[in-house]
């Protein structure tokens, strides 16, 4: 009986999980309306970099999945950490995916993003002199990358925080960045995210942006990151 049952489950399993594959990665919707991030990010570049830009890059990613059947069933974080055994169409939609959805969930209404927590506070003056100082390397990091690419604050292996920037769609959790660590803030800086209110003006952008950011979410992640150290 317990053998029919184990092959009744197997049978299963072999049966579910290729649909489970099938159904792939998906486009979350926005945790606030497309109008909240105003008037730091104004509500079309918001509608158009989330519904379309974000959406290709999910539509992509389970094409590409799609034809690398060694890499059905990963989730996004396996994928990324092990991006170097997949090919460019993996990296590129794969990094938009996650990153997106990173940024995304960074960001809150103007005026609703709190302070950093006490410990973050402590770790930012540490690390860079003031909350004032890492503003000003984080938008250098920003104003930095040459073409499209990110500003990331990361935590180091180390339990650091530093200021790395990727281009193109790459994060610090990929196994092919210099500066790997877990991300706990992150700034689009490809045109597409401030070109229409910014036009060439990311400098512009990058200062605007602090006002959406949601410190709450970026003092909680650095409390994980803590504690993943830790373990
Ligand atoms: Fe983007």
């Amino acid at each position: 009986m317990r053998t029919l049952t184990h092959a009744l489950v197997a049978l299963l399993l072999t049966i579910l999980a290729p649909l489970a594959a099938a159904q792939g990665f998906s486009l979350a919707p926005l945790p606030y309306s497309y109008d909240a991030l105003a008037p730091a990010i104004d509500e079309q570049t918001m509608r158009i970099h989330h519904g379309r830009h974000h959406q290709a890059y999910v539509d992509n990613l389970n094409k590409a999945v799609a034809a690398a059947p060694a890499l059905a069933g990963l989730s996004l974080e396996a994928l990324m950490a092990q991006i170097s055994k997949a090919g460019d169409a993996v990296r590129n939609n794969g990094g938009g995916h996650w990153n997106h959805t990173f940024f995304w969930q960074s960001m809150t209404r103007p005026g609703q993003g709190g302070s950093p927590s006490p410990e973050l506070l402590a770790a930012i003056n540490r690390d860079f002199g003031s909350l004032d100082q890492f503003k000003a390397a984080f938008k250098a990091a920003g104003l930095g990358r040459f073409g499209s690419g990110w500003a990331w604050l990361i935590v180091t292996t180390n339990g650091k925080l530093k200021i790395t920037s990727t281009p193109n769609q790459d994060n610090p959790l990929m196994d092919i960045v210099a500066d790997r660590g877990q991300p706990i803030l992150g700034n689009d800086v490809w045109e597409h995210a401030y070109y229409l209110q910014y036009q060439n003006r990311r400098g512009d952008y990058l200062d605007a942006w602090w006002q959406v950011v949601d410190w709450s979410t970026i003092s909680r992640r650095y409390a994980d990151a803590q504690k993943d150290a830790q373990k």
